[in-house]
Parts: structure tokens; C-alpha cells; sequence
């Protein structure tokens, strides 16, 4: 049994995640965002990688998040930078439902 994969979280109810929505988590240091696209919850770093804001404060348009300081954009589903002047990728994390319930797979040590 490897402990490397890390571990499943229950992290929010999924209703408090609407559709086209983003939520922001705090999980220990870490700060997460979850999206809900056409119901289908992804999972980032909340933190743009370009500078310090939260892309929880930005906007959602199908599977891009906008960051509201600058405007850079991600792809959630892969946390790929789309757009100047982010360059960097953001951390996805996995996410499945059970229960009514958010879970995200979060690397060992995180949080
Ligand atoms: S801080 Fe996000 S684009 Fe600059």
C-alpha cells in the first residue's frame, strides 16, 4: 500500500457549488477552488500563478476561469495557462462526488 497518492477529502456539499459557479476552500495552507461546469466539479489552486489573487474572485465562462487582477486565464480541467500574462500551470486536483458530497484527492503533505 503506497501512501504517495494521498488521500480523498470531503470538502463541500456539491449544492454549494452551483453550476458555472467557482467555490473557495481553504484546506490547511492551501487554497482550492472547485468549479462546477455543466455539473462536472474540477479542482485547482485558487492562487493564480502570476501574481497573488484568487481566481474565485474572477469569473467562470464554460471551462475557463478569468483571474480578476489581470485578466490571464486557465483552463480548469487541465490548469493550463490560456492566456498573458499567466504562464504557468495551475494545480488540478481530482475530484469525484459521493454522497451529495465533494471529495478531492489531495497529495500527501498537502494542507
Ligand atoms: S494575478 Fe492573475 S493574471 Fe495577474
Amino acid at each position: 500500500m503506497s501512501e504517495d497518492v494521498g488521500s480523498w477529502q470531503r470538502v463541500a456539499a456539491a449544492e454549494d457549488v452551483p453550476e458555472g459557479e467557482i467555490l473557495a476552500l481553504r484546506l490547511g495552507e492551501r487554497q482550492v477552488a472547485l468549479y462546477n461546469v455543466e455539473g462536472r466539479i474540477y479542482a485547482t489552486d485558487n492562487v493564480c500563478t502570476h501574481a497573488y489573487a484568487l481566481l474565485s474572485d474572477g469569473w467562470l465562462d464554460g471551462t475557463v476561469v478569468e483571474c480578476p487582477l489581470h485578466g490571464g486565464q486557465f483552463d480548469v480541467t487541465t490548469g493550463e495557462a490560456l492566456s498573458s500574462p499567466c504562464e504557468r500551470a495551475l494545480s488540478t486536483f481530482p475530484t469525484r462526488v459521493a454522497e451529495g458530497q465533494v471529495e478531492i484527492l489531495l497529495p500527501s503533505g498537502a494542507g
